[in-house]
């Protein structure tokens, strides 16, 4: 653990994936599998900060998840809840910040409480995270050209001048670098709708282990991946 000599990108992105079928192989509820989940992710985000990332963002509810079960969307929404109260009463001693990327709007009140509260607390922090809650790459992109044409309408930006970078300003990862290598364990092998703009350049790495199985060993051996590859491909 922690034997990689070259530094960590600086920007992780993680697709939680695996989480049912974890708790199926042991005859638990998908819940039980989304507790362990929110373990890993713990366990992970502390070993990202230890490692100097400086940006970890996770797909915690996808636009699509609205079709799960009520108990089981219940389940992931009262997790996160309990995340974040801790997250807020230890968020000095952590270093931690948060961000979140979706459209809020649809959850409960309680919970948008909570992440308005976690986003206004300043501070000095380590790492940021960034929570895709009620999140889609498509959604988010279509959110963005709306804002544009919108202040394009009022006169307040100009259609020939918008450039990539100007677009991105208009994304909820506004002002976030893009990720450098994206992970999902569990074995599938699709981006699902996650970071699709964010995603241009990245390095994918698809692990073969369940996320509540996911140790900081493994985040390792995706990190010396990733840096294979880019010294293979890295440009002249
Ligand atoms: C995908 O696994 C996972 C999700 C849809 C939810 C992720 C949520 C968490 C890890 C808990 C959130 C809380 C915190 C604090 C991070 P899946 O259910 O699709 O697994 P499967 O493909 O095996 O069915």
């Amino acid at each position: 653990m922690g034997d990689s000599v070259l530094p960590p990108p600086r920007h992780i992105a993680i697709i939680m994936d695996g989480n049912g079928r974890w708790a199926k192989s042991r005859g638990l509820p998908r819940t039980a599998g989304h507790a362990a989940g929110a373990e890993a992710f713990r366990r992970i985000a502390n070993y990202c900060r230890s490692l100097g990332v400086e940006y970890l963002t996770v797909y915690a509810f996808s636009t699509e998840n609205w079709r799960r079960s009520g108990e089981e969307i219940t389940g992931i929404m009262g997790l996160l809840e309990k995340y974040l109260r801790e997250a807020l009463a230890d968020m000095d001693k952590n270093r931690v910040r948060f961000r979140f990327f979706g459209d809020l709007s649809r959850l409960s009140e309680k919970l948008r409480a909570l992440c308005r509260d976690a986003e206004n607390r300043s501070g000095s922090y380590d790492v940021q995270v960034n929570f895709c809650l009620n999140y889609g790459g498509r959604d988010e992109i279509v959110r963005a050209a709306r804002a544009f044409a919108q202040a394009a309408a009022r006169g307040a930006a100009d259609p020939e001048a918008l450039t990539e970078e100007t677009f991105s300003g208009y994304l909820y990862s506004a002002g976030v670098p893009d990720p450098e290598l994206i992970i999902r364990p569990s074995g599938e092998k699709r981006i699902s709708n996650f970071l699709l703009w964010q995603a241009a350049y990245a390095e994918f790495v698809f692990q073969d282990i369940l996320w509540p199985d996911y140790q900081p060993e493994d985040l390792d051996a995706a990190i010396a991946e990733y840096h294979r590859r880019s010294r293979r491909f890295g440009g002249a």
